[in-house]
């Protein structure tokens, strides 16, 4: 098969990875020509010019938006029927890239149902596209076991830890389930896959997001700025002295991590599947912007200072034992509103200021979690990038940047004042 003819198909398109690897495929990353046709498909309807994708072009790929894809329900047979009649030249795709996921309240439950989307996919694809060369998806550090209190592992975290994870914690992740799927799947096939694992990733959504922190803390900055009088400026330069505490406490604040922007990880995956002879076999990489850990408290004052306001430290050092507190959990401590309860009070604000996208246009399922992500992950949690750097992909990134590129992406799509 031409190098040219390449096609991508993308499950979870409007979703913070998806949107993002929609975006650098269309941007033509890695060089001209490395795909040829790019297949959006999404659950929710939405209109193309919504995306904010870039225009078309010359030498743009060619892009085709399938909406109305929900993948729940479905099975293999049934959604290789449907995919057939609504996806033109589903036989040419060649590389699969699966990101979506729906979050469930039982954990088990969980990754039952994300687990039968998944084979559903593989199965249909495998069904109807005979030149398939690449599937990739995205774990995540969930599976080092950061949603355990106080974490599993000592980091930096490396890729053979995930298979030493305790039965217990490890059947309430849904990805070995994928890995499972996709070694049966691909036997005696043609194609070959891999999986990264992102910690916090950071890049833009068009309509809300499950688990987007970018997204929870600009609305929440977004609101705080306008309510003390901090007028938005089209650089949000104009830095007053409205103070704005970290949302979390100390320990909080001062953990190692190891964020990646959405277009890291998207140009990552791409650079994945064209490399099936380094990067495929069923390999885990790490991924992140930056192989110097970051923390919270470092981020803070730059992300309120966009906003106009002055990023300061927690409230109150919490003097509560912070290695009891498990994913989701909030201190009783945690006394001023969380930033999901300010965006839920003050969310009216966004419509009386015409931002009618903003107002349902946030974090859904994952508003309580991201509340509570400065106050249970108050552990060194970074991420070993030794296995990424020998495929030779190079992109030492500041993790700032890929805030202020979301940040600026959401005012553009109305999402923020
Ligand atoms: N968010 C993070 O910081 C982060 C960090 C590490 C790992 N991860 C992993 O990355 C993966 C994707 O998460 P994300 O944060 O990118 O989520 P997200 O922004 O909420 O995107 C999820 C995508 O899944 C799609 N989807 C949900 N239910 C669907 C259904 N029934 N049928 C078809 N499509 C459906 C959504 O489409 P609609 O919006 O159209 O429904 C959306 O495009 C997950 O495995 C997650 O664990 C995320």
């Amino acid at each position: 098969m031409k190098e040219e003819s390449r096609h991508a198909i993308v499950f979870g398109a409007s979703g913070l990875i998806g949107w993002a690897l929609i975006d650098q495929l269309l941007r033509r990353y890695p060089e001209a020509g490395a795909f040829s046709k790019i297949t959006a498909v999404t659950n929710r309807p939405i209109k193309l010019s919504d995306f904010h994708w870039p225009e078309p072009g010359i030498n743009r790929p060619i892009l085709q938006l399938v909406s109305g894809v929900d993948l729940r329900r479905s099975d293999g047979a049934t959604l290789s029927g449907s995919l057939k009649q609504a996806v033109k030249d589903i036989d040419t795709v060649t590389h699969l890239f699966y990101q979506v996921f729906t979050s469930v309240p039982d954990d088990i439950e969980e990754v039952a149902v994300n687990g039968r989307m998944f084979q559903a996919v593989i199965t249909a694809h495998n069904l109807l596209c005979p030149n398939l060369q690449f599937v990739i998806f995205p774990g995540g550090t969930r599976g080092y076991g950061i949603y355990a209190a106080g974490g599993v592992f000592t980091p930096p975290l490396t890729e053979t830890m995930v298979n030493t994870l305790p039965p217990d914690y490890a059947k309430t992740v849904v990805y070995p389930t994928y890995r499972g799927i996709l070694i049966a799947a691909s036997q005696q096939k043609n194609w070959t896959w891999c999986e990264v694992c992102p910690d916090a990733i950071i890049g833009f959504t068009p309509n809300g997001s499950q688990f987007s922190l970018a997204l929870h803390w600009a609305q929440y900055l977004s609101l705080y700025a306008y309510n003390h009088g901090v007028e938005p400026t089209p650089k949000q330069a104009k830095t007053t002295a409205v103070k704005v505490a970290f949302p979390g406490n100390a320990a909080g604040a001062s953990s190692f991590f190891s964020p990646v922007s959405a277009t890291i990880l998207a140009r990552f995956m791409i650079y994945a599947s064209l490399h099936p002879d380094t990067c495929g076999g069923g390999q885990l990489f790490n991924i992140a912007d930056n192989e110097v850990p970051c923390t919270y408290g470092e981020l803070w004052p730059q992300l309120a200072n966009w906003f106009g306001l002055v990023g300061t430290g927690p409230v109150e050092n919490s003097k509560i034992d912070e290695s009891s507190l498990a994913v989701g959990e909030l201190p009783q401590a945690a006394c001023a509103l969380t930033p999901g309860e300010y965006i839920s009070r003050h969310k009216n604000v966004f419509a009386q200021c015409g931002h009618e996208k903003a107002v349902n246009g946030g974090v859904s399922a994952g508003s309580r979690q991201l509340d509570s992500v400065g106050y249970w992950l108050t552990f060194d949690r970074h991420l070993s990038l030794e296995k990424l750097r020998e495929t030779g992909f190079k992109a030492d990134r500041d993790p700032i940047e890929g805030w202020i590129d979301s940040f600026e992406m959401f005012k553009r799509a109305g999402l923020i004042l």
